[in-house]
């Protein structure tokens, strides 16, 4: 093989995780025979008792997807006014707040973790603050411990976005329990997903309860209807995709792991190109690889190396760009200015995700690595 030639099929920044097709239709099978399609069933509810299982939450309760999940966790949490958040994050972050006629403010980054920064969170609270609304960025996780000292001095909730933090632990701590409630998404693209999907976790049953009924309408018995609720319920099927997925991310992070030590490896002594170290502390769960681009050392831009890698069918991603606090919709909200958000708009600029899952053969990565040292 030519190390320097285009890859003859396009290699993907991400592929999902499937479960064997022989098992699915066994248990579609069983979804089948109980007509049960959706509306709690028994695969939701057998999945959310063995998901709070392998997260190690007292309480957890599955949604269509971790967008509407975030859209009413702002809703169980009764958040108000303003809430302290990160430019650095997708969409989804910022329009559930939107969505909820909340003002976003945001705040500016770590430089070696991408998360939002918990030294300069003080500066931001108002009489109007109600939360803050961290994300664990490319699943390392935040600062908990500042962030929650924070929140208790100035009575405010927290709300994780875990969206990529799924089995991640800090001192082998579960990342679900820390703040009042976390998001995880189950996106197809997600190491562990239902092919759409998320979950909220609560550390205490009331915010459980509320979850379970907002995504229900609002229906809280046979003939009562509380309050104004959405449709954010998980099917039967999707929800039979997460019971047989779920045995299989230890093995799915262990393959990781090794493709992203490989990488490293190969790209460590590239100039210009900067990888992500590995946080302390952490049990880790490689959902991305991410690089920065230094265009003065390596010679190429981002979004220069980006098109070139499309030439050698190498789909990566510009991710997170553009960034939140540039988007039309955010960019005149007085935290949006660029000089109060300098860490975040260079990272925004220089960030790309490579390939990376389970099923990536090593030789494919080290066909990347020279590729990308090729083109300097
Ligand atoms: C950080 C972050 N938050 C929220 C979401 C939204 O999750 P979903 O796609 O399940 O709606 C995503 C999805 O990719 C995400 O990356």
């Amino acid at each position: 093989m030519n190390l320097l030639e285009p890859f003859s099929q396009p290699v993907y920044v991400s592929q999902p995780l499937l479960p064997g097709i022989e098992e699915l239709t066994k248990l579609v099978k069983l979804i089948w025979d109980s007509k049960q399609l959706t509306n709690n069933g028994k695969m939701v509810q057998q999945l959310e008792k063995e998901l709070a299982e392998f997260l190690h939450v007292p309480y957890l309760s599955l949604f269509c997807n971790g967008t509407v999940a975030l859209q009413l966790a702002c809703q169980v949490l009764r958040l108000s006014g303003e809430v302290i958040t990160t430019p650095f994050t997708f969409a989804a972050t910022v329009h559930a707040l939107a969505w909820n006629h909340l003002k976003p403010v945001f705040c500016d980054i770590e430089e070696d973790t991408f998360n939002m920064n918990p030294d300069l969170v003080e500066s931001l609270i108002t009489p109007e603050t109600s939360a803050l609304f961290p994300v664990h960025v490319f699943g390392r996780p935040c600062n908990v411990v500042k962030l929650q000292d924070v929140a208790e001095r100035n009575g405010l909730k927290v709300l994780y976005d875990a969206a990529h933090a799924f089995g991640v632990k800090i001192n082998g701590q579960d990342i679900a329990s820390f703040g009042d409630v976390s998001m995880f998404s189950f996106h197809a693209t997600k190491i562990y997903h239902t092919v759409e999907g998320g979950a909220l976790t609560f550390n205490h049953p009331y915010l459980k309860e509320r979850a379970d009924s907002l995504k229900n309408f609002g229906i809280r018995g046979t003939d009562h209807v509380a309050e104004p609720g959405s449709n954010g319920k998980l099917n039967e099927l999707q929800a039979a995709v997460g019971i047989l997925l779920l045995d299989k991310v230890p093995e799915e992070i262990a393959r990781r792991k090794e493709i992203t030590a490989l990488y490293r490896q190969m790209l460590s002594d590239v100039p210009g190109i900067k990888t992500m170290k590995e946080s302390e502390n952490v049990f880790a769960n490689y959902p991305y690889f991410v690089i920065q681009i230094d265009k003065k050392e390596y010679g190429l831009s981002r979004d220069e190396l980006y098109e070139k890698l499309k030439e050698y069918n190498i789909i990566t991603r510009k991710y997170f760009y553009p960034l939140c606090s540039n988007f039309p919709c955010y960019r005149d909200l007085p935290s949006a200015d660029r000089q109060r958000l300098p860490v975040a708009n260079r990272i925004a600029e220089t960030v790309l995700a490579l390939p990376l899952y389970g099923q990536l053969p090593h030789s494919a990565v080290e066909k990347i690595c020279t590729i990308i040292r090729s083109l300097r």
